[in-house]
């Protein structure tokens, strides 16, 4: 047992260092404020680590396995627009749609699930899944729409979405803008309307803005055009 002085120390100490604690909440509310949420700072942080990485792509290759049940082993996809084709795409977009699935900013069952495969730990895990991801040859053709649209949704492009994903659907890299060229119609369409109907978290208001107006025909159209538009062609906006 304390004696009672033993305890009073105790207890003075106890509320000093209450004290100091409340005075740090009081002196920094607007930090407190801005906090980001637990899985904000984590897909950041993981962000970050990827991009730091030195990427091996060779070591890429290994982790790929998995992933090529879905996505094929040379990364297109399939036609019907089930599954996108990712080959070639920009070595940033696949790292950040990865971390995006790991932490609830994108939404599907199974890509959530692949994502997290405990096989992917780290920021290096998903820089060399990327790289692997990001050269592998495109070079096929993808599922296209039928053509009706086609002239109307070229159009709609050229006007709306040619300023960021380039005139044939190449991407930028350095701004993390995603290539689209030669990817599955189907595919693309729904990402249209998952994106509109807010199941696209990651996607910025703006975005969603972008599309929005479109109506049905415009849709189709679009994703028809770069649905034949070919991956090849774009490389030089690397
Ligand atoms: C069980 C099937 C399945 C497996 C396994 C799988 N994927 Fe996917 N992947 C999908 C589907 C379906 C989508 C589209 C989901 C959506 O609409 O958001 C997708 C989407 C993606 C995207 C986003 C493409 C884009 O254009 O935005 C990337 C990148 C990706 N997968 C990479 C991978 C990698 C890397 C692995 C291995 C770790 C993997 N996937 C494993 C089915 C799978
Ligand atoms: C201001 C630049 C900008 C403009 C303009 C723009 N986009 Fe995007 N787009 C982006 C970025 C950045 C992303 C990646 C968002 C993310 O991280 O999920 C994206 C993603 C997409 C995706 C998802 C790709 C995938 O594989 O899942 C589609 C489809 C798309 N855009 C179509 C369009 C269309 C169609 C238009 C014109 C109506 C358009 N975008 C206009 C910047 C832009």
């Amino acid at each position: 047992m304390a004696s009672p002085s033993r305890r009073n120390i105790w207890w003075l100490l106890v509320i000093s260092v209450g004290i100091v604690m409340l005075a740090a909440l009081l002196m920094a509310p607007e930090s407190l404020a801005a906090q980001p949420t637990p899985a904000e700072t984590a897909a950041q942080g993981e962000l970050r680590d990827a991009m730091l990485a030195a990427p091996d792509a060779l070591r890429g290759e290994d982790l790929y396995a998995p992933c090529g049940a879905c996505h094929g082993v040379d990364g297109r996809g399939v036609p019907d627009g089930s599954v996108p084709a990712i080959a070639g795409q920009h070595y940033i977009v696949v790292v950040k749609q990865l971390v995006d699935y790991r932490h609830q900013r994108r939404w599907d069952i199974q890509m959530e699930h692949a994502a997290k495969m405990r096989h992917l730990e780290s920021g290096q895990d998903l820089a060399d899944l990327a790289a692997f991801v990001a050269a592998l040859p495109r070079g096929f053709s993808a599922g296209k729409g039928d053509g009706e649209f086609l002239g109307l949704g070229a159009r709609a492009y050229f006007q709306r979405c040619e300023g960021c994903h380039g005139p044939l659907g190449g991407g930028q890299a350095e701004r993390g803008i995603p290539r689209l060229a030669g990817q599955h119609y189907r595919y693309l369409y729904r990402q249209f309307f998952d994106a509109v109907e807010q199941r696209r978290p990651n996607m910025s208001t703006l975005h969603t803005e972008l599309m929005a107006p479109l109506d049905r025909a415009q849709i189709l159209g679009i994703s028809d055009y770069l649905s034949r538009t070919s991956l090849e062609l774009t490389r030089d906006a690397d």
